[in-house]
């Protein structure tokens, strides 16, 4: 069943910076976006249209989207929780939109202050009119493994909100375990929900590395076949409603682990480990990916 190919889709300049308490520049962000395409990254989330009052560092969102240098074959998404995200976004020319809901009520309340029934209601004109405009649409399942408030999330309580967003004419269904809590078996069941109502081709898993069980999790998502899957650049991120929550996976631990295995990504490492060195020095620390920093040191001996 272990794929051939995996799309990865780097989520570092939204996912990764959402939650960066110091201001980063729309400068770096589109420097970043830029670095990412040139490793060879074909899908990038690059920013949110979310209210900037809740994500400050977000606020630059049509900044970003006007500087980048647009490559061919390369989709570029961004959030948008509801009409006023997606009336904002339209502009700007995303070739993706994503509207995140939650397998937890509780996160739905604390992340975008409503249930998940109103989340649908909200999300469904979304979903409609970016289809209308002829912009693909991804749905993100957060807390499909765990919630900082909730804690236990069953299988069934994914299937759930997977057969809402399917019902609403979304066409690709992300699973997200928002907190990395989530280990291989609970992962394989709750991808199987929404490989119950979506393609193989149109699932994808996000995992942030909270508990260090995001490749183990990836890897049991290949067994099943399943070939997309966003991560994070220098493993940058997290949700500024799920405190404590880390960020999503390495990108360059991802691909480290797919090359291993043969699998054809189309991302250069070494371009990738540079995007990762470049985002981190603007952060002023050292990239938290794990193949970064090795990669990083074997350079400086081979250099000294
Ligand atoms: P609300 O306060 O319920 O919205 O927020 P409202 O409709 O009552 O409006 C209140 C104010 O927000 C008004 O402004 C609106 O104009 C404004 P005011 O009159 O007070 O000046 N507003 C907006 N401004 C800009 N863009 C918009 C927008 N909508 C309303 N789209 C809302 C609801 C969803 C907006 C809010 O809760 C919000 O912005 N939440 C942000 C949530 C977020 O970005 N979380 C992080 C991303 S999700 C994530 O990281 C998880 C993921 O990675 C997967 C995973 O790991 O699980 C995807
Ligand atoms: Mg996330």
């Amino acid at each position: 069943m272990i794929p051939s190919s995996v799309t990865l889709v780097d989520v570092g300049p939204r996912d990764g910076l959402q939650n960066e308490k110091q201001p980063v520049s729309a400068a770096h962000k589109i420097e970043l976006v830029h670095r990412l395409q040139d490793a060879g990254l074909r899908e990038i989330e690059v920013t949110s249209f979310v209210s900037p009052k809740w994500v400050p560092q977000m606020a630059d969102n049509a900044e970003v989207m006007a500087g980048i240098r647009r490559r061919p074959g390369v989709r570029y998404s961004v959030l948008t929780p509801n009409l006023k995200g997606l009336e904002a976004a339209l502009p700007t020319r995303p070739d993706e939109i994503v509207v995140f809901g939650a397998a937890s009520e509780a996160f739905s309340q604390r992340n975008i202050n409503c249930s998940i029934a109103e989340s649908v209601e909200r999300f469904a004109p979304v979903v409609q009119q970016a289809r209308a405009a002829g912009i693909k649409v991804r749905a993100a399942i957060s807390c499909a493994l765990g919630c900082p408030y909730q804690g236990e999330v069953s299988a069934d309580e994914v299937e759930k909100v997977v057969v809402l967003m399917k019902g609403i004419g979304v066409e690709h269904c992300g699973i997200a375990d928002t907190i990395g809590v989530g280990t291989p078996k609970r992962v394989q069941a709750a991808m199987e929900r929404a490989l119950k109502h979506f393609p193989l081709a149109e699932v994808s898993g996000h995992f942030h590395d909270t508990y260090g069980q995001a490749l183990a999790n990836i890897y049991a998502c290949l067994e099943m076949g399943v070939q997309v899957f966003d991560a994070s650049v220098a493993g940058l991120g997290g949700c500024p409603y799920a405190k404590g929550a880390t960020g999503n996976v390495a990108t360059e631990d991802v691909l480290f682990m797919l090359n291993g295995l043969g699998i054809a990504t189309g991302i250069d490492l070494d371009k990738l480990v540079d995007a990762g060195a470049f985002i981190s020095g603007v952060l002023g620390r050292a990239p938290i990916s794990r193949a970064g920093k090795a990669l990083l040191t074997k350079r400086e001996k081979v250099a000294a």
